[in-house]
Formats: structure tokens, sequence, C-alpha cells
């Protein structure tokens, strides 16, 4: 038996969703542990393209429990929606699916509140570029003890009382933010949609907690999913640039309430460059035509937003950092494939400010404005051959850049993905093992 988790070890879409497919093979219960729809998860498998956003990236094996941890927040018609598409594939059959009954929901005044707050500081200094998905609210709310949970969709008197007492709290920030006070027939129809959608998803609500400690207990192979990456966790990323939950490896302890011994392995995803979305530093990013290249070799788009990525050359020492934070004990390459278009490929290597160098990502953001990358530069290596199985496949000079990253992380590599298909990926080593 082994409980392995996955995680972003920059700043999310590092190719979780790639990884989490091929290691579900594997795995008897994968369990997404954080977030909510502000992740979007990629799977291709022969050349058919599925974005997750709820369900965990396991789903397109059968078989598999598919579970959401409790530390999730759960738009409940965004996971009806993508319960239906993957029906409509064949997937996700009855019993597979198992919502955390401690899951925290959005809910429309989330999403409202969270969209008012971003227009407010759009294309100013503070603006953070949320997904607007409701991610930050729903997490105030339970921080708050305020929350609605998954389990008072079931039970419509709470429910209600719930959303009265929130509401009243919101209104006037509602207002101050420049809303529109949403009046008592929208409240109530926020409720009636927040109950049907409960009364669907009741067959798989159950207590997930308990479900995934038995599974390790019983010896199966169980797989933590990560959303976002390590420099957007709440506690230690690039604070206020960063999302609402934590995101690092023992985030997945704290969704499904199972203690750290339990954890085998953690393997961080980390793309052979760097990409951001939304708001905040960003020492490597690479501006206009060379940033715009990346982007495009990359299809560096959001798989939520459809927002561009802001893209730049692999920052070490934050992948550092990552390692550090996530306790990694193996590292996922991706996207190498996409860095065969640069004659020549630079990895950040440490940070200066004013004669003095940094090897891990300050936390004065003073300091972090005026940082200025070390670049150690490496030889391009041009197109890949088709089809790349093992490291001895690559060209010398990727060969040499892969070794390169895995020595100055301090990290042993378990994978190299050079393509987005399940097949486009040289394995090292099997974290289950
Ligand atoms: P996630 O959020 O970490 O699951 O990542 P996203 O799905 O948001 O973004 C990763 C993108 O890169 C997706 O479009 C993947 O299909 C794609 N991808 C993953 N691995 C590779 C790779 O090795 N090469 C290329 N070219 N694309 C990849
Ligand atoms: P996956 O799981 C990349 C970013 C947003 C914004 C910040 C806060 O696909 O890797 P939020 O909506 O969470 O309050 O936004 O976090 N962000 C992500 N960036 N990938 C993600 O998820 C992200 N989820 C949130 O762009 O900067
Ligand atoms: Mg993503």
């Amino acid at each position: 038996m082994s409980v392995v988790i996955v995680v972003g070890a920059q700043w999310g879409d590092e190719g979780k969703g790639k990884v989490v497919d091929l290691l579900t093979e594997q795995a008897e219960v994968v369990v997404r542990y954080g977030g909510g729809a502000n992740a979007g998860h990629t799977l291709v498998i022969d050349g058919q393209k599925l974005v997750t956003h709820l369900v965990p990236s396991g789903v397109l094996h059968p078989g598999k429990r598919c579970v959401l941890g409790d530390g999730m927040v759960i738009d409940p018609h965004t996971l009806l929606e993508e319960i239906s598409a993957c029906q409509a594939r064949g997937l996700l059959a009855r019993g597979e699916l198992l919502i955390g009954a401690g899951a925290h929901v959005i809910l429309p005044y989330h999403k409202l509140i969270d969209g008012l707050r971003e227009d407010r500081h759009a294309a100013t200094a503070r603006a953070i570029g949320t997904t607007r998905r409701g991610i930050g609210p729903a997490y105030e709310a339970k921080a708050a003890r305020r929350g609605v949970r998954v389990r008072d969709l079931l039970v419509p008197a709470r429910l209600r009382e719930l959303v009265a007492a929130n509401m009243e709290e919101l209104l006037p920030l509602i207002q101050h933010l420049g809303g529109a006070a949403p009046g008592a027939a929208e409240i109530e129809r926020w409720t009636s949609d927040a109950l049907a959608a409960g009364a669907r998803l009741a067959p798989s609500i159950g207590d997930a907690g308990r479900h995934v400690y038995q599974a390790i207990k019983e010896q199966r192979h169980v797989l933590f999913e990560g959303a976002q990456g390590c420099l957007l966790d709440l506690d230690h990323g690039t604070y206020p640039f960063v999302t609402s939950s934590s995101t690092i490896a023992a985030g997945a302890c704290q969704s499904a309430g199972i203690g750290p011994t339990e954890v085998d392995s953690v393997i961080g995803i980390t793309k052979a460059y760097a990409t951001r979305v939304g708001g905040g530093p960003f020492p490597t990013e690479l501006h206009g035509a060379a940033g715009e290249s990346l982007r495009q070799a990359g299809g560096e788009f959001g798989a939520t937003t459809g927002r561009p990525r802001r893209c730049g050359w692999l920052d070490l020492p934050a992948l550092r950092m990552g390692v550090r934070l996530s306790g990694m004990s193996g590292l996922a390459l991706t996207k190498l494939d996409v860095l065969s278009s640069m004659p020549e490929v630079l990895v950040c290597v440490g940070y200066r400010v004013e004669g003095t160098e940094y090897d891990e990502p300050p936390g004065d953001p003073d300091l972090v404005s005026r940082l200025e990358p070390i670049y150690a530069r490496y030889p391009g290596w041009g197109e890949l051959p088709r089809d790349v199985r093992e490291l001895a496949d690559l060209p010398a000079a990727a060969r040499d850049y892969v070794a390169a990253i895995e020595r100055l992380a301090g990290v042993a590599l378990t994978l190299v993905s050079v393509g987005p298909d399940r097949n486009q990926t040289i394995r090292i080593s099997d974290p289950f093992s």
C-alpha cells in the first residue's frame, strides 16, 4: 500500500492533471484535496481533451473512487455540470464519486463578492487577478465559522438559516463594493437552487475522511491530487497574491483528516519553465516577444478562465521553496518539449538585491520587487524525436538540462513529460513502489 501526494511545485498549471491521470493506473482512490473550480486540470488521451475543475483527474479510469475532500470549496452547480459531462462520456459510474459532507459550498454571493473586489482593483497593483469563482469569500466564511457545508444542502431549514445569517452580514459589504444588493426573491432563488443541487448530489455525499482512512488501513493505493501550486499557498506563498487555501502537501492531510505519517511519497510537478496567471511577483517573467513565443509554444492560456498565462524561465529558488514546503520525494518535470523552440534556455539559480544573494524568494515584498535573477545558461536542443520513452532518447543537450534541474532542485526525477498526451512520458520511477 502507498499513499502518494501530487502537488504543484510552482504557481499552478504545472500539468498535475496529466500526472494524476498517469498515476491513477495504480491507485484505487483519488482524492482532490484543496481549492475548488479555480483549478483547471487538463487530461489528453489519444488527442481527446478533458478539463476537470472539481472532479479528481483520475476520472478517466473506470472503477476508481474519486473523492472530493472536506478541505475543498465546492460550487454545486459546476460540480453537477462536470458530472454530467463525465457521464456523457461513459465515465463516473454510480458509486465512483464521493463528496465530502464537510466540504464548504460556494454560493452565488461568494462569486458576486469575488467579482466586485476584482473589478474594484482591476488594473491596479493590488489586483490579485482571481478566477472569480468565489474561492476567497467561501474560505473567508469558513474561517469566520459561518460557512455553508455540503451537509447543509441536505437540511433545508439549516441552509435557509445559514444563508439568512450570511446575507445579513454581507449585504452592506456588497453595497460597499458597488454591487446591487440582492433582493429577497433572488436570495430565495439562490437557496432553492442550492437545495435542488444538493438533492441531486445527495447519493454521492458522505464521510470522505473516514473513507480515505479506511482505504489506507485496507492497504489500498491512495493518490492525493493537489490544486494550484506551492507558491500560491495561503500561508507560505507570495502573499497576498495567493489563493485562499493550503496548496502544499500538508493540505492533503488537513483536507482528508489523516495524519502525516500515513503519507509515503510526495511528487512535485514543475514545468521546465515557469508560468503564472494573475498578479504578483514573477522574477523570471519574460516580457514582449520572448514571453509571447513561450506562451504560444506552450499553449499557455488558462484552462479555467482562458486568460493568457505570464511566462518566464524556470525559477529554481521558487522551486526549492516548493520542495521544502511540501517535503517532495520526487519531481515530475513537464513540458520539456515546449523549450525545443528556444536557441538557448535560461534557469534562474538565485537572486541578487544590491549585492546580497538569496537562494529562496525573500518574504519582504519590498525586496521581492527589486530582485535581480542570476541565470545559468544551457544550449537549446531543437525538436525532440517523435517517440521519446527513455531519457536516453533525448538529445544530449536536453538530457543535460534535465540532469541540471534534478541536481539543482535536489530531488530525484520521477518522470519527464514531453507532450500533453498520456503516452508522451518518460517514466523513471514508480512512486507507488
Ligand atoms: P494543471 O492545472 O496542473 O493540471 O495544468 P493545466 O491543465 O492547467 O495546464 C497544463 C497544460 O499543459 C495542459 O494544457 C496540458 O495538456 C499541457 N501539458 C501537460 N504536460 C505537457 C507536456 O509535457 N508538454 C506539452 N506540450 N503540454 C503539456
Ligand atoms: P490549477 O489547479 C493557476 C491563481 C489565480 C490568482 C490566485 C487567486 O489549475 O493549477 P483564486 O480564484 O484562487 O482566489 O485566485 O490564484 N490560481 C491559479 N493559477 N492555476 C490554478 O489552478 C489556479 N487557481 C488559482 O490566477 O492569481
Ligand atoms: Mg490548471
